[in-house]
């Protein structure tokens, strides 16, 4: 791995690729990112075309325009910018030149944000690129690192306004990249709440195109990743470039085929309702962007991803520790309980072996119904008489942890809180809010309401043996005002909200740093890399359907690792769908992430909880697998029949390949799979029979199944 600048040129290389940029007149202009290059032998054609600004210097003139730019700003370059400032004047062209740079060793953190880590500054390398424009006293600060044995470069932008008086930002992206042409596609994740992470490939258009969120958190809707795809880029083949954001709040990523063919794609926090003022003195820094190149198709990006994301984004005790097996009461009892129910389905859950047990919504206040007692966070004695404490201690009796979950980020009208605080809420002043789920968001840019939540969360979570939380959040953000906020500072409430969000997580999981933290919004209205930061699990979604999820846990797969995917068994008929599963197909699904039991386990027939006992043996088996193994998708859904997925032990010593068949078909013979990720010239058990890696990968595997809706999992074990 090396950073070097010779001739004007930058290049990061590693061995799986290299990214080089050009200074031209001290602009600083994109040259190439994919496979090795030596950049210093690429030229630049500095040509201009009709209606295009020309700039002179000292060789000529060239047209910024038509060149291929690192951090664009809005003046003179006419397509959208990265960035964009409003000098005091009014005026809004900035031309940033090339001041200064540094290479470095490891990798700076952004404060209060955040981002990819380094635990050894030997595994990584820093560029920091500054720019200025003295006319408009704007500096920029770009950032780059590469790490050493991965196609990773993690990229940021730190703003500053260096004039005396202020300047506002409009936008300012995280990463800008300028492509030589634009035949591409692109794959984003997008969906609706249960219905999360749907894959989406399209064909790149002449013109503007992308896709954002405007919710207030990354959303359900459009997920903060994307894949730019050669047309002929495949599952294991092919150039694939992954752009994935750091960040919980708006987004937008957009994508621009220009009137030379170039392509630019930029990612970072939403410009829509946006403008952020820098005083003299002061700099705006922009969450990471988290950019990936495979020159083996999507399978080489998510590996990328799943590694980096896994050991250098997740933190914290569970980082590198299987997760429990739990059961979690809410489709099994809403919100219609009491102590006697929540320890007979604790104790069911015993007994077929799992080791947590999560009290989801309803235990505080006076919470029987979703309308009331959000920020009320202090037991319901009517439902639990022993308190939380008490609880703990009988669920820790039985051999089990004890888990609760909460909704920190919410006020509901009819709570004590909201009536000792009816400011704390986000609303505009004077107008009617608009309630969802018949509660409102807490007002989280207010450092007041930051402490608050503090120390609240803090206490309960001193005050018994707590070992997992489930933070949730379950609306969108509307009616987006903050009070203590001045009029030209409105447009930073969205993004002080996360900023302030992200404070309250970094204390909470600080203070605790034995808690297994779970991040969920609806399930997956949150589910991003931000959030992963904080809490290295994430509920993904609310549908817990076996058919749905696995459209769900394969789209989240091509970015996120499956130790960060919430995952369990549900009753049926599907709560969500209706649709009844059986429970092979159920648990096969769910052990693709961390698993979990989510019914009334007091109320199976003996049948079930046999096989479910099963199950959890089986899990506790392969979780170390499915925890930190390499993971496989031998198919998508979305062109066969049935989903195939493997996870394979670093070592390649063993493994574990499940197989959900989704719909049968008449005159059907068999399948073959072709399994992934094996030592070719080792002999590998499976399903009783030995057999070569090389015959699993490069012949596969032949089974014959034509049932809707069946569960299979094999354990894979080298022998030689
Ligand atoms: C939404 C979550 O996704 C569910 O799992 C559950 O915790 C409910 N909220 C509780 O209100």
């Amino acid at each position: 791995m090396a950073i070097t600048f010779n001739n004007g040129t930058f290049q990061l290389s590693n061995k799986h690729m290299c990214y080089a940029m050009r200074l031209l007149d001290g602009n600083l202009l994109h040259l190439h990112w994919g496979a090795p290059v030596n950049a210093e032998e690429i030229g630049v054609t500095v040509k201009g075309t009709a209606f295009c600004p020309t700039t002179a210097y000292e060789n000529g003139s060239y047209f910024l325009g038509n060149l291929m730019q690192e951090y664009p700003f809005f003046g003179v370059d006419l397509r959208r910018p990265a960035c964009s400032v409003e000098l005091m004047n009014g005026c809004r062209a900035v031309e940033p030149k090339y001041k200064s740079h540094r290479i470095y060793d490891g990798k700076p953190m952004p404060q209060g944000l955040p981002a990819v880590y380094t635990e050894e500054d030997s595994e990584a390398q820093t560029l920091e690129i500054v720019l200025a424009d003295s006319y408009a006293g704007i500096e920029i600060k770009l950032f780059y690192t590469i790490f050493n044995d991965l196609p990773v470069i993690c990229r940021r932008a730190e703003i500053k306004n260096t004039n005396a008086g202020y300047a506002y930002i409009h936008a300012a992206a995280s990463a800008a990249l300028d492509f030589f042409d634009s035949d591409y596609k692109y794959m984003h994740l997008h969906g609706a709440w249960a219905r999360e992470k749907h894959v989406e490939i399209n064909d790149v258009h002449h013109g503007i195109q992308g896709f954002e969120s405007l919710c207030g958190h990354s959303s359900h809707i459009e997920n903060p990743f994307m894949a730019l795809m050669r047309p002929d880029a495949t599952e294991d083949s092919g150039d694939v470039y992954g752009f994935s954001l750091v960040y919980s709040g708006n987004h937008r990523f957009s994508i621009i085929s220009d009137q030379n063919k170039r392509l630019r794609v930029m990612c970072g926090i939403n410009p829509e309702n946006f403008k952020w003022k820098i005083d003299e003195g002061e700099s705006f820094a922009t969450p990471e962007a988290v950019m990936v190149y495979s020159g083996d198709g999507l399978s080489g990006m998510s590996h990328a991803y799943h590694k980096l994301y896994r050991t250098r984004l997740c933190r914290g005790k569970y980082r590198d520790a299987v997760r429990p097996a739990l059961i979690n009461n809410w489709e099994g009892t809403y919100f219609d309980f009491d102590e006697e129910k929540l320890l007979k389905i604790a104790e069911s859950g015993k007994n077929i072996g799992l080791e947590l047990f999560v009290l989801d919504d309803g235990w505080f206040g006076e919470r029987n119904s979703d309308d009331r007692s959000l920020g009320d966070w202090y037991v319901n004695k009517k439902k639990i008489p022993s308190g939380i404490d008490g609880l703990a201690r009988k669920i820790n009796a039985l051999g089990m942890k004890f888990g609760l979950w909460f909704e920190p980020e919410m006020i509901s009208e009819n709570s004590d809180l909201f009536r000792a605080h009816p400011q704390w809420r986000i609303c505009v002043p004077g107008r009617e809010p608009h309630p969802s789920r018949q509660q409102f968001i807490l007002n989280y840019a207010r450092e007041d309401v930051q402490d608050y939540m503090i120390e609240t969360l803090n206490s309960i979570l001193k005050s018994a043996d707590i070992s997992y939380v489930k933070w949730d959040m379950n609306r969108s953000m509307s009616d987006i005002y903050n009070i203590m906020a001045a009029p030209d500072r409105q447009g930073e409430t969205a993004h002080r909200y996360i900023l302030g969000l992200y404070r309250v997580l970094e204390s909470v999981t600080q203070t605790n740093p034995e808690v297994l933290f779970e991040s969920c919004s609806g399930g997956g209205g949150r589910n991003d890399p931000g959030m992963m930061y904080y809490m290295p699990q994430n509920w993904a979604s609310d549908d817990t359907d076996a058919l749905e999820r696995i459209y769900i846990q394969y789209g989240g797969s091509m970015v996120y690792p499956a130790s960060t995917v919430g995952s369990h068994v549900s009753a049926v008929p599907n709560h969500q769908v209706g649709r009844t599963t059986p429970l092979a197909m159920r648990g096969t699904v769910a052990m693709a992430g961390m698993f979990g039991y989510e019914l009334d386990l007091s109320k199976q027939s003996a049948e079930d909880i046999a096989e479910m006992k099963e199950q959890v043996e089986l899990y506790k088996r392969i979780r170390p697998l499915v925890t930190f193994g390499d993971y496989y998708r031998l198919s998508s859904p979305y062109k066969e029949r049935y989903a195939a997925w493997m996870f394979v032990s670093e070592d390649k010593e063993s493994a574990v390949m499940s197989i959900a068949y989704m719909l049968a078909q008449p005159s059907h013979l068999c399948d073959r799979i072709r399994l992934k990720g094996l030592d070719p010239d080792a002999v590998y058990e499976l399903d009783g029979k030995q057999i070569h890696g090389s015959t699993l990968m490069n012949y596969g595997f032949v089974f014959e199944c034509n049932k809707d809706y069946s569960g299979m999992m094999y354990e894979i074990k080298k022998v030689k």
